[in-house]
């Protein structure tokens, strides 16, 4: 079987499956929502695993510097990024290092900016913290990217601005943000003492001539004011192992992190995500080549299957395994569009309105999946064009 065909998860807990009914209302669609992917973790990965389940005992382990090294190696080999040990603490997840986050760099009242549309914790952390949101809106040119304006960005800040959140690269859109704009950013960050916290979870996940450009890698002033989430979750499709780490560089809001972790209490989580990740950055490399190639591939057929279908728009994204589809010339509302995707076309998608206002009218597909269980998709999706009068 080809390593990246369709994995049978029935028989398993996976969310995208179980709470189809729950979320769509009907079992019957094809589930291409959360962010993981229908695509078997690694053998390196489950291999060290077993080899760790010989030993009888599971008890409690710390992660050890072996596992934190394999990680910095990969950072400086794909992604020139170098870090040092001390930089680094074990987190089950990085929604839950950005709520820790939140609450040590800022008080309650203070405001955090996040960009829009983006990953939908990044609202709810800020809210469910009582910090106040400054949404500011990416802007959409007319060949389908995201562009921040940083007049716009920059007379939104007030003394009471003390966190930028960074999705980089940015989920829903695609965009793996240039180091140009990430300079920018940067520079507002340090002209008003702003903390940027980077979830940079799907760094790994970047296409062609893009490079993923950690914000914290830019300058040393950059460094000193980032934190940065980083994990396997993505990359291997290990989410279910929870483990990723935060990355400050900085001892005084190294300081401030570590007093908001101890009162969560973390720990550091299970042997079994340790030796998981350990061989995930350290033997994983070669499975990860043979990964590009074929998200590449899917994702070229999204694109050119929105060419020939010009009611339905997808510009190719940058990084990340989800494709953006931009449905408002449909003319349907965000209700009436959800329906359409789950009666008429079959498939469980992310709507766009819960990635922020300025989702209304997209749709978000996660292609990792088998190439024809993505052809079947899209084909799904023509037909159910054809029927509402669409060529
Ligand atoms: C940008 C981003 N951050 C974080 C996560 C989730 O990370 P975790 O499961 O470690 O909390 C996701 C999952 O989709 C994501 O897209």
């Amino acid at each position: 079987m080809d390593e990246f065909d369709r994995i049978d998860r029935s028989g398993s807990n996976a969310e995208k499956y179980v709470l189809r009914e729950k979320l769509f209302g009907t079992d019957r669609v094809q589930p291409m929502w959360v962010a993981d992917m229908d695509i078997a973790t690694p053998k390196c990965v489950l291999e060290a695993v077993f080899e760790r389940l010989k030993h009888p005992v599971i008890g409690y382990e710390i992660m050890s510097d072996r596992a934190y090294e394999a990680q910095i190696m990969w950072m400086h080999t794909h992604h020139a990024f170098e870090i040092q040990r001390e930089w680094l603490t074990f987190s089950p997840s990085v929604v839950a290092s950005i709520g820790c986050a939140i609450r040590a760099f800022s008080d309650v009242d203070d405001e955090v900016i996040v960009m829009s549309p983006v990953y939908p914790p990044f609202f709810s952390q800020v809210k469910e913290n009582n910090r106040r949101l400054i949404s500011h809106s990416l802007q959409l040119d007319n060949t389908g990217e995201y562009h921040f304006d940083i007049d716009v960005l920059r007379s939104k800040i007030t003394s009471k601005t003390k966190i930028l959140l960074l999705c980089s690269p940015h989920n829903p859109i695609g965009k793996v943000w240039r180091d140009d704009e990430l300079l920018s950013l940067g520079a507002l960050c340090l002209e008003y003492g702003i903390v940027i916290v980077s979830d940079e979870v799907h760094c790994d996940i970047v296409y062609e001539e893009h490079t993923h450009i950690p914000i914290a890698s830019l300058t040393n002033e950059l460094c000193e004011c980032s934190v940065t989430l980083l994990g396997t979750g993505k990359t291997f499709n290990m989410a279910g192992f929870s483990i990723s780490t935060v990355c400050i560089a900085s001892e005084a809001l190294r300081k401030k992190y570590k007093k908001e972790l101890d009162k969560v209490h973390f720990g550091e989580g299970s042997v079994l995500s340790h030796i998981a990740f350990e061989a995930a950055y350290r033997d994983g490399g070669t499975w990860y080549g043979k990964l590009m190639s074929h998200l590449h591939a899917n994702r070229d057929k999204i694109v050119q299957w929105s060419r020939r279908n010009t009611i339905i728009r997808v510009t190719p994204p940058q990084g990340t395994y989800l494709a953006w589809m931009d449905c408002r010339a449909l003319g349907l509302g965000d209700k009436e569009l959800r329906e359409f995707f789950i009666h008429e076309a079959g498939l469980g998608l992310s709507p766009g309105l819960s990635f922020g206002r300025e989702g209304s009218g997209f749709m978000r597909l996660n292609f990792a999946v088998a190439p024809y269980v993505l052809e079947d998709a899209l084909e799904k999706i023509s037909n159910a064009l054809r029927g509402r009068g669409y060529d």
